[in-house]
């Protein structure tokens, strides 16, 4: 079942033929991939927000190749242990972009679980809902997510921005929130070659308001690579790939295979019982 709502008035759907409607009678056209759009026109701060068609196919390619299976796997394995005690659960992929991390949830989670993936880039969304059919998937902003207050077991977070206001309104108490940020060393070979000094400070990322912190995991790998085009693909979907030049990038490219090492901060924070109680 879909657990969107009304992005307009927060009142919940009733499906009509291929239309959402809300009580207010807002309407909501489902995609013919099945996804539906529900940011507001008025909300989008440019025509086309979030990852551009470039960035999402060389992210897909990239992570058809499976490089970043290690991760997927990871995070799905943490959030099935989380969840191991319950029946059902609802859980949100935010900026899912094309959903690969959410798809292998699907795969791996109880099949009585609902996932949900939410991105504000409508070109991610499509490519993930005509590939994923078990999984809800809309377009949205994570800083207004269309989904009931404290509606979810479990809210993922891969690389994706939001706001602490609104992982506290939507998480459950004693939900969980389980976020993905690069950690010091990550692409390190690549971001050598483009910067003289490259950043290694350890990045300790503190509790949104209202959670708690209860793990961190540093996921460390070298991902050993023999395509161009894995290497091309994954510089592409980097913001840092408009500072390769052509020289770096073809000196790069002429190497015959690559150790790059990855590495993730994990990190997974409980929703305290009741977040207004000081004590
Ligand atoms: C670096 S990508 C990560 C995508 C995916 N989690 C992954 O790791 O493959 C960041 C994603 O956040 C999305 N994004 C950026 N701003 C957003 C916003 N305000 N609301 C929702 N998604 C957003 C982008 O469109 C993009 O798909
Ligand atoms: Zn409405």
């Amino acid at each position: 079942m879909n657990p969107f709502i009304c992005p307009l008035c927060q009142t919940v759907f009733q499906q009509t033929n291929n239309t959402q409607i809300c009580a207010n009678n807002h309407h909501f056209d489902i995609a013919k991939e099945g996804y539906l759009n529900l940011l507001p026109v008025n909300a989008k701060n440019s025509k086309n927000p979030g990852d551009n068609k470039e960035m999402m196919q060389a992210r897909r390619a990239f992570l058809n190749s499976d490089g970043y299976l290690p991760l997927a796997e990871k995070v799905s394995e943490l959030v099935s242990a989380y969840l191991t005690d319950k029946e059902q659960a609802q859980i949100l992929d935010l900026g899912c972009g094309e959903g690969y991390y959410t798809a292998l949830l699907a795969e791996q989670l109880p099949e009585k679980f609902i996932i949900n993936g939410l991105d504000i880039s409508k070109v991610a969304i499509r490519y993930a809902a005509k590939r994923y059919k078990n999984i809800n998937f809309c377009v949205a902003s994570a800083y207004d997510v269309p989904l009931p207050d404290n509606s979810l077991d479990a809210l993922i977070r891969i690389y994706a921005p939001s706001l602490d206001s609104e992982l506290q309104r939507l998480i459950k108490q004693n939900g969980y929130l389980i976020t993905v940020t690069p950690a010091p060393r990550h692409l390190f070979q690549l971001r050598e070659k483009i910067y003289q000094q490259v950043n290694e400070h350890a990045q300790e990322n503190s509790a949104p308001s209202g959670f708690n912190k209860i793990e961190q995991i540093n996921l460390n790998y070298p991902l050993q690579v023999t395509e161009a085009q894995t290497v091309q693909d994954l510089i592409n979907m980097t913001p840092f790939a408009w500072k390769f030049n052509k020289q770096t990038m073809q000196d790069l490219l002429a190497e015959k295979s690559w150790s790059i090492e990855c590495d993730f901060n994990i990190e997974i924070y409980q929703k305290q019982k009741d977040s207004t109680d000081k004590e």
